[in-house]
Parts: structure tokens; C-alpha cells; sequence
């Protein structure tokens, strides 16, 4: 007996190995399919798929179960302009001052600049907030734990949705962001995360040239 309310898991499925390795499978080689695209068409994406990969996103674990994170949907010509012209600003310093040389090195293979027209083209900007802390009805203030990494796992979710309904994003991190919190009006107590571009890519779109590391790179098996 648990002191809390708890529900039977009647939401879990098992499957017999066979099927769960089809499964895996399948969604490997869809998930190896994606790819992050910087040109983007023009062409609106209907709100309710945007709507339902944000109610997957949500589905995502989070510290405590706080959820802490706010999604802005930017589909506005004129607040679009905005955040271009804010985020170019910020690039134009990264490119021609902040970054170090190695970033840079780093950067060179992706093609990357300090232009964004994407910010523009895009029939969807979603800016992720992570939340610091929530308020009670009556104004008290809630910590929120690992809101980073919630966060994160929401975006995750967000990103492998929108890919699963056929859309391209791209993960764009304009550093600093703050100028975020300001067009889009959002608290202090909200830290811009990233914001997730989304839509279709342009019909001659192109991508970096650039490889996964292979299994045995990125994993180790103890086994005793
Ligand atoms: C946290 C994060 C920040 C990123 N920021 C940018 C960015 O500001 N601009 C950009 O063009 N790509 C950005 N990317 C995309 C990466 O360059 C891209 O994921 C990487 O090159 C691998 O390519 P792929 O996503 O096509 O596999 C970012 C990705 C992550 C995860």
C-alpha cells in the first residue's frame, strides 16, 4: 500500500522480442533521417500538427514533474522580423568577436554565418523557455529542479514530433537570447533555451557533409 493515489499502468505495452526489435528498427532508420535545415520554405504547416508535437514534448519527463518550460509559437511576419534582426545583431558579434578561433574551426563545416533568413522564411520560430521557478495561484514562488535537463528532454521530444510528421527543424541558439524574454514578453524567472525553427524545407535546400560516430564511440557496456 502506497500513502499517494497511484493508477494501474494500463498504458505500458510489451511486445514479444521479435517485434520490439522491428520496432526499434523502424524508428532508427526514420530517426537517421533527420537532419538540422537552415533553408526553409515558405509554405504554412496547419497549427493543429504544431499543436500535437507540443503536447508530445510535454509528455517528457521533468524533475519533480514540474514541467518547467514554456513554448512560444512565433508564426507573426512582424514579430518574426524582430527576433532576426535581434538574433543578427547578436551573430554579427559572435562571428566577428566572441567566438574563439576554435569555435569557429568547429563552426566551418556546417557553413554557418552571422545571416539568419530563415528567421523569416520559416512558417514556424518556437521559442523554449525553461522556468527557474513556477508561481502558485496565490503568487508563492515553486523551485523547480533539473529545469536544464527537463527542458532538454522536452525539446528532444519536440524535435524527433515535428520529424515524425515530416517537418525539418533547426536548433538555433542566438547567444545571448535574452532579447527573447523581451519581444516575446516573458519573465525573468524564464530563460530562453533555444529556439526550435520549423516547417519545410526550401525545394534546393542543402545540408553539411558531416558524420555520426559510430556505436562503439559514444558507448561502453560494463558487464560484470
Ligand atoms: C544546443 C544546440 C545548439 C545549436 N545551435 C545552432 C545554431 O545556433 N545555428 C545552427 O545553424 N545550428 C545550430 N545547431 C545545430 C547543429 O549544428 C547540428 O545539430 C549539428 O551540426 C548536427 O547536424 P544534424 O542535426 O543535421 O545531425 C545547434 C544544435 C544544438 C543541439
Amino acid at each position: 500500500m502506497t500513502d499517494y493515489p497511484t493508477i494501474p499502468l494500463d498504458q505500458y505495452r510489451e511486445y514479444p522480442v521479435d517485434e520490439m526489435r522491428k520496432r526499434l528498427e523502424a524508428f532508427y532508420a526514420d530517426i537517421s533521417r533527420r537532419r538540422t535545415v537552415r533553408e526553409f520554405s515558405e509554405r504554412m504547416v496547419p497549427r493543429d500538427i504544431i499543436e500535437t508535437a507540443l503536447k508530445a514534448a510535454n509528455t517528457a519527463p521533468s524533475g519533480a514533474n514540474l514541467q518547467p518550460w514554456h513554448f512560444v509559437v512565433v508564426t507573426g511576419s512582424k514579430t518574426k522580423k524582430m527576433i532576426r534582426e535581434a538574433a543578427e545583431v547578436e551573430e554579427q558579434e559572435f562571428y566577428e568577436h566572441r567566438a574563439s578561433p576554435e569555435w569557429l574551426a568547429a563552426l566551418e563545416p556546417l557553413g554557418t554565418n552571422k545571416h539568419k533568413p530563415f528567421l523569416e522564411t520559416a512558417p514556424y520560430l518556437i521559442a523554449v523557455f525553461l522556468q527557474k521557478y513556477g508561481r502558485l495561484a496565490d503568487g508563492r514562488k515553486v523551485k523547480h529542479y533539473y529545469p536544464v535537463e527537463s527542458t532538454g528532454l522536452a525539446t528532444g521530444i519536440l524535435i524527433t514530433a515535428l520529424h515524425q510528421a515530416g517537418l525539418a527543424t533547426l536548433t538555433h541558439t542566438p547567444s545571448p537570447m535574452k532579447f527573447l524574454n523581451e519581444i516575446l514578453g516573458r519573465p525573468a524567472s524564464e530563460r530562453p533555451f533555444l529556439l526550435l525553427v520549423a516547417g519545410y524545407p526550401a525545394d534546393d535546400a542543402r545540408v553539411p557533409d558531416i558524420s555520426r560516430k559510430s556505436l562503439d564511440e559514444y558507448v561502453s557496456f560494463v558487464e560484470e
